[in-house]
């Protein structure tokens, strides 16, 4: 029994974990105001850039004193800046439970040595024992795991007169959920996650704690020009006022602009948030009544609900050994795609074999529900197929 061709299919079939959906109603339109063959630092270009800024502190709804950059090569970039400049004088409790903590556990272990340092990890589905961070040490940590689904369910295990600086990747989290910025001395994000705006830059928000580590550490390593965010022992703070280190992309910069006056005309961060939570709550229904696929992330309490993971718990699949079930994903994501209803949504390629679906705030709920029929159709059709060719 494979059940018949969904009659509906979603309006816009973008369900990619990054780059996300562009905002609904997008059209290239949306650009024409960008500042195209100007210098950046001209004050039109200078002018856009600090509204970059600006807005983005808005609508996140950042506390006094926080600072932000627009940073080169995108939430990497911004994490990797970060770690360069104010690692080295505190050990480092690296939290890890996916793939992109598992990037920065590298650069803090292999990279940059950092003396006395620990590794606090779990496996795909888990979240690491935060109980663990000890307030004297520097702390490292993505707030959402992309690539698994699960992410930090609040800011309690983080100490308010802590001594380290917390370092947080929240490339899939700022702007989709609650983040306590008390609790955070640097966040990054990316442009092209939970806005859909584009690839390329990164933002760097600083905590006063952390641009006072910044002005009194200079990391015994050398530091590449790229990474570099003060001169003479100060901060540079044109940096936080729309002079970037290098040149920017002006057409990424209007599309950021254009995403979040998007965000501000839904209600800013709590438009944003029903959107996100009515996403996932459409695709949970599903999950819920489903015969064939689970959660990744194991607990409720901190399953993510933008970057939805799922496993396929039919034993028909789940039996089978690793590289099979890939396969079996693979085949399922491309028929989807085949037929128009779903980029994108077979797993990250280091996580378990399973399917990812974006529920942030720029996807349509009724693309999801007009979604799910079809992800039943197509794995009655891999399964059936597969079987009839055994
Ligand atoms: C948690 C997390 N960190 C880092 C990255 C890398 O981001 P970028 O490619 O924007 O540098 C991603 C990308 O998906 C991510 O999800």
């Amino acid at each position: 029994m494979t059940g018949s061709r969904p009659a509906v299919r979603p309006a816009r079939p973008f369900f990619s974990s990054g780059p996300c959906a562009k905002r609904p109603g997008w059209t290239a339109e949306a650009l024409k105001g960008a500042a195209l063959s100007r210098l950046h630092r001209s004050a039109f270009g200078r002018a856009k850039l600090k509204e970059a800024i600006d807005r983005t502190r808005r609508v996140l709804e950042l506390p006094a004193g926080y600072r932000i950059a627009v940073v080169p090569a995108s939430d990497t970039g911004a994490m990797e800046m970060a770690m360069w400049q104010l690692l080295g004088p505190k050990p480092v409790d690296a939290f890890t439970w996916e793939s992109f903590g598992e990037d920065w556990v590298t650069d803090v272990f292999k990279q940059l040595k950092i003396k006395d340092s620990r590794i606090i990890r779990a496996p795909y589905g888990e979240l690491a024992d935060l109980s663990q961070a000890d307030p004297k040490h520097d702390a490292v940590f993505v707030w959402n795991g992309t690539t698994s689904g699960v992410r930090v369910p609040n800011g309690d295990w983080i100490a308010s007169d802590r001594e380290g600086l917390t370092i947080c990747d929240a490339t899939s989290a700022a702007f989709a959920m609650e983040l306590p910025w008390d609790k955070l001395d640097v966040v990054t994000f990316s442009w092209q996650k939970a806005l859909g705006g584009e690839g390329a830059h990164g933002m760097l928000v600083l905590s006063p704690r952390a641009a006072a580590r910044l002005e009194s550490y200079c990391p015994p390593w050398p530091l590449p020009k790229i990474f570099r965010l003060t001169k003479g022992g100060k901060l540079m703070e044109g940096t936080f006022e729309g002079e970037t280190i290098n040149t920017p992309s002006m057409l990424c910069v209007e599309d950021w602009l254009d995403t979040l006056k998007w965000a501000e005309s839904i209600g800013g961060l709590r438009g944003l948030y029903t959107r996100v939570e009515a996403n996932f709550n459409a695709l949970a229904a599903w999950v819920e009544e489903s015969n064939w696929v689970d959660f990744l992330a194991r607990d409720a309490s901190f399953r993510s609900p933008t970057s939805v993971c799922l496993k396929i718990t039919d034993p028909w699949c789940a039996s089978m050994p690793e590289a099979a079930r890939a396969d079996t994903v693979k085949k399922l994501a491309g028929l989807l795609e085949k037929e128009g209803v779903a980029y994108d949504i077979a797993g990250h390629r280091n996580a378990p074999a399973g399917l990812r679906i974006w529920c942030g705030a720029t996807v349509e709920r009724a693309d999801l529900e007009a979604l799910t029929p079809w992800l039943d159709w197509a794995y009655a059709q891999v399964k059936s197929q597969t079987r009839a060719a055994a």
